[in-house]
């Protein structure tokens, strides 16, 4: 079994897609399955959606813990349970220091709201529509002990309209993020796309469709 573990800290919506379309897609007939959700928050609504979608879902709040390393080592003792093929973080809001990412080499993929390497860490819809740029979007990329630098496995790309606040431009992205994060989480478990020396490696066809853009707001 390929398991896929996804780290939360809130909503979810973007792990609700990857297991929609594991469902859809009959990802268990490849043997690759998401056999656990783990937040950070207590409160986070995608721990509810999972356990509606019948899948383990953990709580490690990271404030019970004194340092980031011992943090980290609790959510390593519950993901290395399921042995897993793939690490998503999904709206995972925590930083992740070597100590966790040198354990899953090649292994761990975030989304940022942003298209990298612009607009790295927080607040990237503000700071794209200040910045006075006509397109941004998202990217998934594998995770790296370095914030927002990993290698880059796929983007999708939203225009920036004159009439955009925040909020329009995050909503505009995250449609597209709900579907280049399933089809990059799927790429990695199936060996489609690798981590080899620091770059993501992957044909040609793989590329394009982990390359979206959306001219329609
Ligand atoms: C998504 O927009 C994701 O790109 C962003 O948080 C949101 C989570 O939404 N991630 C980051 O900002 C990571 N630094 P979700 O909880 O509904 O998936």
């Amino acid at each position: 079994m390929k398991n896929i573990v996804v780290l939360i800290s809130g909503r979810g919506s973007n792990f609700v897609s990857i297991a929609e379309a594991a469902r859809r897609e009959n990802w268990a007939a490849e043997g690759i399955e998401i056999s656990c959700v783990i937040s950070n928050r207590p409160g986070a609504a995608g721990l509810e959606r999972a356990r509606e979608m019948g899948i383990a879902a953990e709580v490690v709040d990271h404030k019970l813990y004194e340092t980031r390393e011992r943090f980290e080592d609790a959510l390593m003792e519950i993901i290395d349970r399921h042995n897993p093929a793939v690490i998503v973080l999904a709206g995972f809001m925590r930083v992740l220091t070597d100590h966790f990412v040198s354990r899953y080499p090649g292994k761990i993929l975030n989304i940022h709201p942003a298209l990298l390497p612009l607009f790295k860490g927080l607040d990237t819809h503000a700071r794209a529509i200040a910045a006075g740029v006509r397109v941004h979007g998202c990217t998934v990329h594998f995770v790296s002990p370095e914030l927002d630098s990993g290698a880059i496995i796929g983007q999708a790309v939203v225009p920036v309209l004159p009439s955009d606040d925040p909020d329009t431009l995050a909503h505009r992205g995250l449609r597209l993020e709900h579907v280049l994060y399933p089809r990059a989480v799927h790429s990695v478990a199936n060996g489609t796309v690798r981590l080899i020396d620091g770059r993501a490696v992957m044909d040609d066809l793989t590329a394009l469709s982990l390359t979206l853009m959306d001219n329609h707001a």
